[in-house]
């Protein structure tokens, strides 16, 4: 039965009911003018009577009694029907709803937003796909219509879209890219951060207004992912990202390390150093662990966002993060190659920054097999031996011996740091960044930074018996 012969049998329906009930009632109404009227005193006769009476009573009060629980049905037969109607809406629909369809009143409708919430939550109980888990991936939006090369590229990339499903979580209410954004029709989910209110901002840091704007959106966006759509973990990408043909892979295949390792908090498409000439291009396959929270693509769980969504900062959240309070001393996994690189963002992040050094980061451009690998060399207790063993054994040089390439020896080679300012002086020399955050310096990793130089793997390092970062060192 379709719904608008549904709706004409509903009328019909009640309309057969209601001359049913009218006829019983004037039934009654005859038998109690009649009794009225013939007033007897045989109490046989008016005991005969007085069960009629009673049995018509009963026969009546029946009716209306069935008459109620078939009304009751059909009403429940219909919203199941208005139900499935709305989860696909269109104009005619609405139009009969409103028009010819009263109890349509009673119902409450569901708004786009609780449909698209149980949708996902009914996708991330279900935990695995082809035995393979679920990693949404959460894009981060504002006003940027270039978004637009951003979902091109992870819609292309992604193998199924059960499997990574892509939320883009838009702040600023700008229409244009809401335009956009929607133009993708079902291959995302677009969800939209609803308070748009001032902030109370210090006077001192009115200038970096954008800086609090975006730590509320990441705080919301990521309640929405875990809390409420579900999901056990999620991938960060900002809107300016370009992303590696083996994105996917690469976060599928660390994954098992991010939830088996618990001095892993995140796994990062980005090298810090991932310039061309720092890197090895014939290594895509090389990871490490770093203890410099790298972000711009990165990998996150559900038990993490709880620790971290009761004390959200109200703004710099990155720095926030890499603080020893958050961090806790645990470590991400990033690539010798970027599985991400910015394409250039007019907004809060400093332009200069970009031409400088983001620009020049090499993006991989190879697929590597990550999930068909043995990546158990990452964990911690492998991982920190062998480390340690390589740095610490490995040649000392000097800059200007690497920079000639006259180093004898083969296997990679260490340049000692023993402050500070040599770290810094050192690291600009060679075009690696010379900036610290809580103390630890770029993609370092017990103090030591590691890159490719002059086809050799070279560990920037301080002492063998280093203590720990100093948070001073900025
Ligand atoms: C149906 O009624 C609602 C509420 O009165 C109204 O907002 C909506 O525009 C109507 N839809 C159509 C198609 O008439
Ligand atoms: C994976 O590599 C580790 C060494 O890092 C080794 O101990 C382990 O046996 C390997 N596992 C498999 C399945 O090959």
């Amino acid at each position: 039965m379709d719904f608008i012969d549904e709706v004409t049998f509903n009328s019909a329906m009640r309309k057969k009911s209601i001359s049913l009930l009218l006829l019983s009632l004037l039934v009654w109404g005859i038998i109690t003018y009649f009794l009225f009227l013939t007033r007897t005193t045989d109490n046989k006769d008016k005991n005969v009577l007085s069960n009629q009476i009673n049995s018509l009573k009963a026969q009546v009060e029946r009716r209306i009694a069935d008459n109620q629980i078939l009304l009751k049905r059909l009403i429940e037969l219909q919203q199941k029907k208005l139900a499935e109607q709305i989860k696909t809406p269109s104009p005619v629909n609405e139009e009969i709803l409103n028009v010819t369809y009263p109890v349509a009143s009673t119902v409450k409708l569901k708004t786009e937003e609780e449909i698209v919430s149980e949708r996902l939550q009914a996708l991330s109980s279900k935990k695995l796909v082809n035995d393979s888990p679920i990693i949404a991936v959460l894009v981060i939006s504002c006003n940027r219509i270039t978004v637009q090369r951003c979902l091109d590229q992870l819609i292309k990339l992604r193998t199924n879209a059960d499997q990574f499903p892509i939320i883009v979580s838009q702040d600023c209410e700008h229409k244009q890219t809401a335009d956009v954004i929607k133009s993708y029709g079902d291959q995302v989910v677009h969800i939209q951060q609803p308070d748009q209110s001032d902030i109370d901002i210090p006077p001192r840091e009115k200038k970096f207004k954008g800086y609090f704007k975006i730590a509320r959106h990441y705080g919301w966006a990521l309640n929405k992912v875990f809390f409420e759509f579900g999901f056990d973990t999620t991938i960060i990408v900002e809107d300016d990202l370009d992303v590696a043909p083996d994105f996917y892979e690469y976060f599928l295949g660390t994954y098992p390390l991010l939830v088996a390792d618990k001095s892993l908090w995140c796994v990062s498409a980005w090298n810090d150093n991932g310039k061309s000439g720092l890197v090895d291009e014939n290594a895509p396959h090389l990871l490490y662990r770093t203890d410099f929270f790298p972000g711009l693509g990165w990998m996150l769980t559900k038990d993490l966002w709880q620790e971290l969504s009761v004390k959200w900062p109200k703004a710099y959240w990155d720095d926030w993060i890499r603080q020893p309070e958050q961090r806790k001393n645990r470590a991400c996994i990033r690539p010798e190659l970027s599985r991400t690189r910015t394409f250039g963002k007019v907004g809060v992040s400093n332009g200069l920054f970009y031409e400088k050094h983001l620009k020049y980061i090499k993006l991989n451009d190879q697929s590597v097999p990550f999930t068909k690998m043995n990546l158990s060399y990452l964990l911690k207790d492998n991982y920190d031996i062998n480390f340690v063993n390589d740095v610490y054994h490995s040649t000392v040089v000097s800059y200007s011996e690497l920079k000639s390439g006259n180093i004898i020896t083969s296997g990679s080679v260490r340049i000692p740091y023993h402050s500070r300012q040599a770290f810094k002086n050192t690291a600009k020399m060679l075009g690696l960044m010379d900036d610290f955050r809580s103390g630890v310096p770029r993609t370092g990793y017990r103090g030591v930074i590691t890159f490719f130089y002059n086809k050799r793997r070279v560990h920037l390092a301080p002492n063998m018996n280093w203590k720990g970062y100093d948070i001073s060192w900025s």
